[in-house]
């Protein structure tokens, strides 16, 4: 890994290093500010200091030499100390500094990532391991488009975590106990005596079955006593739901392997032995009171309290969520743990955040590591506006939801003759890489927090910002690139990328800004910036090939350079977005 001198992944940053130098040295005795830069797309510029009106209003009326905002804006350009990477700057209105990168700097950048591969534009983050919870499925109970998204979405920031050089663990907190375990049992031993019997053909549709044994549990009082008395250590009992496990596990495995999801199933059975310890510890600390029987901790600024021992004495989501957290800390010594639920549960995480603080087990301003964090997602809609359901209004079996999606693919590819041209393993992984990478990329465009509708036509248009034009795009430059039947290998190493058309030079910036949007990504865990910058790398590149011939033409060489270069990043993207890149089309 190139050392921190040498680092070119993050523009942003340099720049910031550059501005610092200079604030220090302009105002020498203060104030001391952090400088502000960001990228902008103004024509007097491609990236903006912002400091010198914060700091003229700081020394305004003090005897200087700064009567406006602007001679302040002038100072922080004459201090700035030179560097290759800047080709002008400008001071403009009440004192912007406006920064033009040098497109000399811009193209060695290019090419070092050519050679070195695009992990060189890794982000650098101050963690090292981070837990990524997400997807977390009940058992027994149907997996839904809400953990569909979570499964997505989790699997994304995932990716973007390890990328930066983060140890995660992708854990699956799937609902295995509770209640409704004894139900489950209790019902399952009525049904088969015998518990060799038990197994999925003699089951059949699980939740069919869950439905059952719950119409039983509310209609049979002695069934409901014997329910709540099954969720015992007895061997038969834990044989009898290991079983019922081992049955959803399947159907939930055949989501994960459709969609190449790597998870690790940690359930809430998981942490049970742990849960008396950790009440005692946040009892000791004076955090749990007696309140109508139950036992709960009181959060500042919520009228209802977190009950983490039920009046019964059993234990609930709370309580095993407070004590994953505490194995997190400080068995698995995780510094970021990250749980992605739809929204719906905000108030749940928020409650048992406010808890680990108030223990300590957290600091409380929630700036610094170890650091929690909620990612609530919004509603999967139907065509009508309403969640999203199946014509019969039964919940959408996601299995025949992705089926769906890959086989309306291959009938577009059909359509455009691939059937003729590819052979049938080339038409089969290419309708699964387009048909589930247009699910995922309809859902990760999107500002998570809102709601998404549902909807195949929409996500599998090849125009407009879907995965699918995103894959083609990819497919053609890999295709301008072989039809010039030239060795990008060998043309890596001739260093000859220039960037003389305008429409070069701002493809080739929005390259160079990949790092700095990954590392926005993370911080802030929204995927949707990520879809963002890939569209409009693809809307870049596309201006550049219609206004720049690159075969045949002069600047050939340079110009292949460039198309390896986004074919690269783009490749890099769908890879964050958990997406199977396309090659031809
Ligand atoms: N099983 C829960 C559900 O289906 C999600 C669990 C999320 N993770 C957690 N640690 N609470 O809603």
């Amino acid at each position: 890994m190139a050392n921190e001198e040498e680092y070119s992944g993050n523009v942003k940053q340099q720049l910031a290093k550059l501005f610092d130098a200079s604030l220090k040295a302009a105002f020498p005795t203060g104030p001391d500010v952090e400088p502000l830069v960001a990228a902008c797309t103004s024509k007097f510029g491609d990236y903006q200091c912002n400091n010198a009106m914060g700091i003229f209003s700081k020394i305004r009326g003090q005897n200087t030499e700064y009567k406006k905002p602007a001679s302040v804006g002038e100072a922080i350009v004459k201090n700035l100390p030179p560097s290759e990477m800047i080709e002008s700057c400008s001071v403009a209105g009440p004192g912007f500094v406006n920064v033009v990168l040098s497109k000399i700097w811009i193209a060695k950048n290019i090419q070092k990532m050519l050679i070195g591969g695009i992990e060189t534009w890794a982000p650098r983050l101050q963690v090292k391991k981070a837990v990524v919870d997400f997807s977390s499925p009940n058992i027994a109970k149907e997996m839904h488009v809400g953990h569909l998204r979570s499964t997505i979405i989790g699997d994304s920031l995932a990716r973007m975590l390890e990328f930066s050089n983060v140890e995660v663990l992708r854990r699956n907190h799937v609902g295995d106990w509770g209640t409704q375990f004894g139900m489950l049992i209790e019902y399952l031993f009525e049904t088969f005596p015998n518990i060799e019997d038990v197994n999925e053909t003699a089951i059949g549709d699980l939740q069919a079955f869950y439905k059952a044994s719950k119409q039983r549990f509310d209609s049979d009082p002695a069934f409901k006593e014997r329910a709540q008395k099954a969720v015992g250590g007895e061997p038969k009992y834990r044989q009898a739901w290991m079983q019922i496990c081992e049955i959803s596990r399947k159907e939930f495995d055949k989501v994960y392997k459709r969609l190449k999801i790597q998870i690790e199933e940690k359930g809430e059975s998981f942490y049970n032995p742990y849960i008396p310890g950790i009440i005692e510890k946040l009892s000791e600390k004076g955090l749990v009171e007696e309140s109508q029987g139950a036992r709960v901790i009181f959060i500042e600024g919520v009228n209802i309290p977190l009950i983490v021992v039920k009046s019964d004495g059993g234990y609930n989501y709370a309580s095993t969520d407070l004590t994953a957290l505490w194995y997190r800390l400080n068995e698995e010594k995780a510094e970021w743990i990250i749980y992605v639920t739809d929204v719906g549960q905000q108030q749940h995480f928020d409650m048992f955040f406010s808890a680990a603080k108030r223990a300590g087990w957290l600091p409380a301003d929630g700036s610094t590591y170890p650091k929690v964090n909620h990612v609530g997602f919004g509603l999967v809609l139907g065509e009508d506006g309403k969640r999203f359901r199946t014509r019969s209004s039964e919940v959408v079996r996601l299995v025949d939801l992705l089926d769906e999606a890959k086989s309306r693919s291959k009938a577009q590819l059909i359509e455009r003759g691939k059937a003729e041209e590819w052979t049938d393993d080339e038409l089969e992984q290419t309708a699964e890489a387009v048909g589930y990478g247009a699910v995922k990329y309809a859902d990760l465009k999107n500002n998570r927090l809102t709601n998404y509708t549902f909807n195949f036509d929409q996500m599998l248009n090849d125009k407009g910002n879907t995965a699918v034009y995103l894959l083609y795009a990819h497919a053609r430059i890999c295709s301008i690139i072989r039809k010039s039947k030239k060795d990008i290998e060998e043309l890596k190493k001739t260093e000859s990328l220039v960037l003389d058309h305008a429409d070069e030079r701002v493809l080739a910036l929005h390259l160079l800004q990949f790092s700095e949007v990954v590392e926005e990504a993370c911080s802030n865990l929204l995927p949707n910036v990520l879809c963002e910058y890939l569209y409009n790398l693809s809307e870049n590149f596309t201006k550049f090939y219609s206004n720049c011939q690159v075969v045949g033409s002069a600047e050939e060489i340079s110009r292949l350079l460039l198309c390896e270069a986004t074919a690269r990043v783009m490749r890099k993207c769908f890879h964050l977005l958990g997406i199977e890149p396309v090659y031809k089309i």
